[in-house]
């Protein structure tokens, strides 16, 4: 999601500093970039010169205090509440006293990752969708603390970058993962309960509902461990059971069977 993200708001102009914890995880983000911009050029809607400039404003780092300058810091660690409160604590620390810090997060707590911070009223979600470079939706969350002009200004730049926002309160999952990921859950339920074939549960989706995949290839190209923490995000935070995660979807958690980042999640790839 990190490289997408920084894709974009590249290609809309903006000098980008993209950071990562190891060398390694950073020459793949920028392999990413290439290969998705390389299928523009093919398909001869940007040229090899326009790429390389949107790759120039590009700037690898594994040093977070390269975002001292940054106006607006996008964050998209893992799915983790302590990791991203950490995260958050420090930014607030680096980041120029006027910078919004937003999140990525697909489902935890825009409030709490605000209450991290000395400047909660500039902390705001900013929800992108896999595969970020193709799809028009940032679901901008605001949290309880949000200004109303932290929230214009990050609705005005994502507009810029080419994107529709749709706005939100804090609330778990918000909407697009409350509604999704349910959906995605159930049919591995029917899944684990023999009612239908992986080929079946997605082929009734994809040609009965028009979806562009069914929903255990959707989770498998989100990632099952990006599901499983979504649904515990959703069951902890309305306490309800008809959120509780698939004992299916956390065997395969268990297993390291992810999805296709690692080769083997629903299908194999
Ligand atoms: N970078 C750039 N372009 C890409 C791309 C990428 N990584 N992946 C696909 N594309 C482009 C292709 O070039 C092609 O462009 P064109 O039609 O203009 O020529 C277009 O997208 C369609 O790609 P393909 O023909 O290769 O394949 P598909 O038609 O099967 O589309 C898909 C692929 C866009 C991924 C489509 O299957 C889809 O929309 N799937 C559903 C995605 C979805 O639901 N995303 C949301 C996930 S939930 C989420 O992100 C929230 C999180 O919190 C969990």
């Amino acid at each position: 999601m990190g490289n997408g993200i920084a894709q974009v708001a590249a290609r809309a102009g903006f000098p980008v500093v993209m950071r990562d914890v190891g060398e390694d995880l950073l020459g793949r983000g920028m392999t990413a970039i290439d290969k998705s911009l390389q299928r523009d050029v093919d398909k001869e809607r940007l040229t090899a010169e326009a790429k390389q400039a949107i790759f120039e404003r590009i700037r690898p780092t594994t040093d977070l205090s390269d975002l001292r300058e940054a106006f607006l810091i996008v964050e998209a660690v893992t799915e983790d509440v302590q990791v991203k409160t950490e995260v958050f604590r420090t930014l607030d620390r680096i980041a120029k006293a006027d910078a919004i810090l937003a999140s990525n997060t697909s489902s935890i707590s825009i409030t709490r990752l605000g209450a991290a911070t000395e400047r909660p009223d500039k902390v705001i979600g900013m929800h992108f969708m896999n595969p970020v470079p193709v799809m028009k939706l940032v679901e901008i969350i605001r949290g309880a603390a949000t200004s109303d002009e932290t929230y214009q200004q990050i609705h005005c730049l994502t507009e810029k970058l080419g994107k529709v926002p749709l706005e939100c309160n804090d609330s778990p999952g918000f909407i697009s993962n409350r509604v999704l990921m349910p959906m995605i859950n159930e049919a591995i339920f029917a899944l684990y309960e023999g009612v239908a074939s992986r080929e079946s549960i997605d082929g009734i989706m994809k040609l009965g509902m028009n979806h562009p995949m069914g929903p255990l290839t959707l989770a498998d190209f989100i990632g099952l461990d990006v599901c499983l923490a979504i649904m515990n995000v959703l069951h902890d935070g309305f306490g309800d059971s008809k959120y509780r995660p698939c004992p299916l979807l956390k065997r395969y958690v268990d297993a390291g069977w992810l999805g296709r980042k690692s080769g083997r999640g629903f299908y194999e790839y």
